[in-house]
């Protein structure tokens, strides 16, 4: 169903995000019909560009960043058409291009800002906006991380934009909401009648939560200033917990789902200073080098000034949720870059079987395990015990009863961007971060992070392509558990 027409402003429009993830996202609602010429995309930033200029940047884009049998000239031509651009410097706004020349006044056209651009820049282009009367009271901003860098800055943040646009204007990216798979987890658990039962710490031994990553990060010049635990957990992994662990909202309202989500995150248990030890692990990659090939380390990428650095690009933790339906249920969570795979993985392994009438067979009965793969090759695998075909007496093995999304449909899977720029369109804030998420996020990430500080130990080497430092398989097998890699 195509959207009402739109006048988006992008600021920060000649940077990274908007070539690699917004235009080749709007492309493709644009090829799909979603939206059409009745629309229009604004860039903003402070270079000077004319409209034909801004459109050989999305021309570019496009056929840079979208998959080639996706490429078609003609829309590619429509398509350009409705990019043009202003000029602005914030800081100077008398000397500004006049993007009310361009905003249209029809209510019916709804009006949204992307902000892509560095968080201190939130708020002087908020108050930008309110002075030259661009705002609209149903005007829409969209803003991304790194929203914070602890609680104090995050709130700092929010109160910018607070002071200009309410909450019910503000469009939290986090990515990770807008994957295919992850909304799939909203259908598994609360489509299907199979799961709900179960799901609880009766049935449920304990959760594994892994978001790998085989690329690098030395070279990145923020994630130095962030590392794994502020780049993936805070955000993306926290939000993935939140998910399997919430309890069914009411309605798909924006607003009962984010209820739920708040709550599991205030339920999160704190890690405490003598915790961190038994509860965390921090790793950086080192370098390898083989006859064939050779592997940079974290610390040989990165600029002199920053050499000795002791920000961490793994994390693996045990995360406690106290209240009536998780007690007992550990949730293991590791992220890293540099590790053997490119895999985003949920691992929900239920309790043994109460008795084995299997004593004498070969191969013991396992406990099951649903796994839900995110990314690549997304699906959802129930793993089972079954009897081994044959006549040779009872032998027991473990299979999957596999769905896999490739297999199964044969539908493009949209990127993240895809819907939630458009969300934001539809006036749907469901797959977005309300303030209070973001903020509980933080209030339990900011002590474990304090913690480190304090322990004052540098992050545990890991070669570049494995699973991370030996502390993380420390970290589970002291509990008497392993990491599900089977299929990684
Ligand atoms: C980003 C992080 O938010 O997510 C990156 O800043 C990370 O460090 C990326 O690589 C992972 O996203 P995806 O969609 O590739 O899993």
């Amino acid at each position: 169903i195509p959207v009402q027409p739109f006048d988006y402003v992008v600021f920060g429009a000649t940077g990274d995000l908007t070539k690699r993830k917004l235009i080749p996202a709007l492309y493709h609602r644009f090829l799909d019909g979603q939206f059409d010429e009745k629309s229009q995309i604004i860039g903003a930033s402070r270079s000077q560009l004319s409209d034909a200029d801004f459109q050989q940047v999305a021309r570019d884009a496009v056929t840079q960043f979208v998959e080639k049998d996706y490429q078609d000239a003609g829309v590619i031509d429509r398509f350009v058409k409705i990019f043009s651009y202003v000029s602005i410097d914030v800081s100077k706004p008398e000397e500004a291009g006049d993007l009310g020349k361009k905003l249209r006044e029809d209510p019916k056209i709804v009006r949204a800002f992307y902000l892509a651009v560095a968080p201190d820049l939130f708020e002087p282009i908020a108050e930008f906006l309110a002075k030259k009367k661009y705002y609209r009271r149903d005007a829409r901003v969209v803003i991304e991380k790194p929203l914070g860098h602890d609680l104090a800055s995050s709130v700092e943040i929010n109160d910018g934009i607070a002071k200009i646009f309410n909450e019910d204007q503000v469009y939290r990216i986090d990515h990770y909401l807008g994957k295919e798979t992850v909304q799939n987890l909203l259908a598994l658990r609360f489509a299907n009648a199979l799961f709900e039962p179960i799901w609880n710490s009766a049935h449920i031994d304990h959760v594994q939560l892994t978001v790998s990553e085989s690329v690098g990060a030395g070279t990145r010049g923020y994630y130095d200033e962030s590392g794994a635990l502020r780049d993936m957990i805070q955000n993306h992994m926290l939000q993935l917990l939140c998910l399997v662990a919430m309890e069914p909202p009411a309605s798909d309202d924006a607003d009962a789902l984010r209820d739920e989500k708040l709550k599991v995150l205030r339920a999160l248990r704190p890690i405490t200073n003598g915790e961190v030890s038994t509860k965390t692990v921090r790793g950086q990659y080192r370098g390898v080098k083989s006859e064939t090939a050779a592997v940079a380390g974290y610390q040989e990428e990165l600029p002199d000034d920053k050499k000795g650095s002791r920000t961490e690009t793994f994390v693996a933790l045990k995360a406690e949720i106290e209240n009536w339906r998780w007690s007992g249920v550990p949730f293991y969570m590791r992220t890293g870059k540099r590790m053997a795979s490119r895999v985003s993985e949920i691992c929900i392994q239920f309790k043994p079987i109460p008795h084995s009438i299997f004593d004498h067979a070969e191969g013991a009965p396992r406990p099951n395990k649903l796994i839900i793969r995110l990314q690549p090759d997304e699906g959802v695998k129930l793993m089972m015990m079954i009897k081994d075909p044959g006549p040779g007496g009872m032998r027991l093995r473990e299979v999957p009863l596999n769905l896999s999304f490739a297999q199964q449909f044969t539908e493009r899977t949209p990127e993240a961007y895809e819907r939630l720029l458009l969300d934001v369109i539809r006036g749907n804030q469901t797959l977005f971060m309300r303030r209070d998420e973001l903020e509980a996020a933080w209030r339990w990430v900011d002590p474990i992070r304090e913690a480190w500080n304090h322990a004052n130990e540098p992050p545990q080497p890991y070669s570049a392509g494995t699973w991370g430092p030996s502390g993380s398989i420390a970290l589970i097998e002291r509990d008497g558990r392993t990491w599900y890699e089977e299929n990684l």
